[in-house]
This record gives C-alpha cells, structure tokens and sequence, in this order.
C-alpha cells in the first residue's frame, strides 16, 4: 500500500499509554479521528521501546463509521456493516465489505518519549488524496 505523508503531528508520549488501553487521537486533523495503541509485544509498525505503538484511523473505510476497540481480541470493529480489522496486523481486514485495510499511521519516537504521527498506510475514508 502507498504511504501518505501527511504534516508531522504530536500524538502523546509513551508515559502515557497502558498496554491494551487506547487513547483517542486525531490524526492529521481533526475530522480524522484515530486511535494510539501499546499492544505489549512487537507488531507491525510498531515503534517505542518495545516495537509495540501502533495508531490507526476509527473511520471505517467502507462508509466511514466510527469503529471501536475489542481489547479481547486486539481487532477495531465497525458497528455500520460489521468489518473487523487487526490491529496487530498492519490494520489487514479480517471481515467485511472494505476494499482496503484500515489506515495505519506512520509513528517515530523522539528521545524524551514523544510520539509523532506524520503519515498513513492508505487513504483515510472520505479523503480523495492526501491533500489536507
Ligand atoms: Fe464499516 Fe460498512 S461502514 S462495514
């Protein structure tokens, strides 16, 4: 999949996160709603000290639905059509009507912690191109 640079933007620091708990962010603007996520062990993407910080969009990229967390199986689900994404997986679909997985952010880690967002794995719904 294409990587979209978007403008880099603070996203939280790694003191804030507890394994399994997401913290809502918005990322690149605000009508882009997302989550950050310590998922305890290396994944795809992932960066910090343990190769564990992922973020992905909410916006489900069939219609745009707002998804939601499931901490049991680490997977964003759409409550619009029931498609269900991996978050320890890139954002691969695992069900549903999507033609495309779900938009993973780019993510660096400074030294005092900081967690900077400053692109996404594909299109973020609605968005014709990454043209803020
Ligand atoms: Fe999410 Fe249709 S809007 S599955």
């Amino acid at each position: 999949s294409a990587l979209l640079e978007y403008p880099e933007n603070r996203l939280g620091n790694v003191a804030d996160l507890t394994v399994n708990e997401p913290l809502d962010i918005a990322y690149p603007d605000a009508d882009s709603p997302g989550v950050l996520l310590k998922l305890g062990q290396p994944v795809e993407g992932g960066v910090g000290p343990d190769g564990d910080i992922v973020a992905y969009s909410v916006l489900c990229p069939h219609k745009g639905w707002l998804m939601a967390y499931n901490a049991a199986d680490r997977t964003l689900n759409c409550p619009g059509h029931f498609s269900r994404f991996d978050c320890e997986a890139g954002g691969q679909q695992i069900w549903g009507h999507a033609t495309q997985n779900l938009p993973q952010f780019t993510l660096r880690v400074d030294d005092k912690g900081d967690i900077y967002a400053d692109g996404a794995s594909d299109l973020i719904f609605g968005r014709p191109s990454n043209v803020l």
